[in-house]
């Protein structure tokens, strides 16, 4: 088997094809893509992806683009060769909605991989992952990467069970994986953070590097105890965007030290002391 080159993290815009789009329930989907000339990317990157399929008529509606986390298909195609992407997402608004409708061999527009991804945790800290809803996707390439050196607890968090994105995966990870459903169906009842804090209780000065995506509140309550409790805390931001790429400024989030961030170029990463989260949404 050839080895892949290495990923440099440098975006490419292409038409993706889709090979598969399954229905995961409580309105998640698996969509796969196939795409050509891949360039990989980091654990933490994203890629921007039109909604609804090309067809033979060219359409621009809804016009925007919506940012995806990469979720698997981190490998960069071989020469003039194509990789699988597969992106989870839920149907929630209009693009995400059409998106849900694209079948295989139809295709996407796709750009990306766009942003930076997560910064490694020390030699030898604990790794301890948080994701609610979707954001769970942004996290799964980063458990399976720091899974080869270093202990990982997952913290998964959800309204209900069928809501757990990527559950099965994470369980064939064999990492130390612990889940809070608000409804109680899977897990502790109640949320993620409910599963967070004895955690941060327990860790030694500097023993623990703290990973978190999900809906703002859920990623503002996180940061705030983990600087309660000394631990350094990384966040990938998911808020709007309309271009992707430093255009649009749609996507400024306000910083701690003064002034504004782009999140679709200088994020969607960042050390959680650093987003003034009084700012935000
Ligand atoms: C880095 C990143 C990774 C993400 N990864 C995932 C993922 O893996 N899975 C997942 O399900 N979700 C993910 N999201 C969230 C996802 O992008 C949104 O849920 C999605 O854009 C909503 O689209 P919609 O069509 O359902 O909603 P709609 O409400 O129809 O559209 C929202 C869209 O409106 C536009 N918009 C609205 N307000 C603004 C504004 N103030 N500035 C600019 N544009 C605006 C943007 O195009 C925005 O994307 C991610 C977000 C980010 C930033
Ligand atoms: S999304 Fe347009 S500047 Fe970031």
């Amino acid at each position: 088997m050839t080895e892949s080159p290495p990923v440099n993290g440098l975006p490419i815009r292409t038409l993706a094809e889709v090979v598969e789009n399954r229905a995961e329930g409580g309105g998640g989907f698996c969509l796969t893509l196939s795409v050509p000339g891949w360039p990989g990317a980091l654990p933490g990157q994203f890629v921007m992806i039109s909604a609804g399929a090309c067809a033979a008529v060219e359409r621009w509606d809804p016009l925007l683009p919506r940012p995806m986390a990469v979720y698997r298909g981190h490998r960069p195609a071989e020469a003039g060769g194509t990789t699988e992407v597969q992106i989870l997402f839920k149907a929630t608004g209009a693009g995400t909605r059409l998106l849900a409708e694209t079948a295989p061999g139809q295709r996407v527009r796709m750009v990306g991989p766009l942003g930076v991804g997560f910064p490694p945790p020390g030699p030898d800290q604990r790794v301890c992952l948080v994701g609610g809803g979707t954001g769970t996707a942004s996290l799964y390439e980063w458990a399976l990467q720091c899974a080869r050196t270093q202990p990982v607890s997952v913290l998964l968090g959800a309204r209900r069970a069928q809501e757990l994105v990527g559950l099965a995966d994470f369980e064939a990870l064999g990492v130390d994986l612990r889940c809070a459903t608000e409804d109680g169906s899977r897990g502790t009842l109640g949320r993620v953070t409910a599963l967070l804090e004895p955690l941060l209780a327990e860790a030694e000065p500097g023993e623990l590097s703290l990973y978190v995506c999900g809906p703002t509140p859920m990623m503002r309550a996180c940061s705030q105890m983990a600087v309660r409790s000394g631990v350094r805390c990384i966040v990938s931001l998911e808020n709007n965007m309309a271009c992707g790429f430093g255009v649009c400024l749609g996507c400024a989030v306000p910083m701690t030290e003064g002034g504004f961030s782009l999140v679709c170029r200088a994020g969607p990463i960042y050390d959680a002391r650093d987003v003034d989260w009084a700012g935000l949404p």
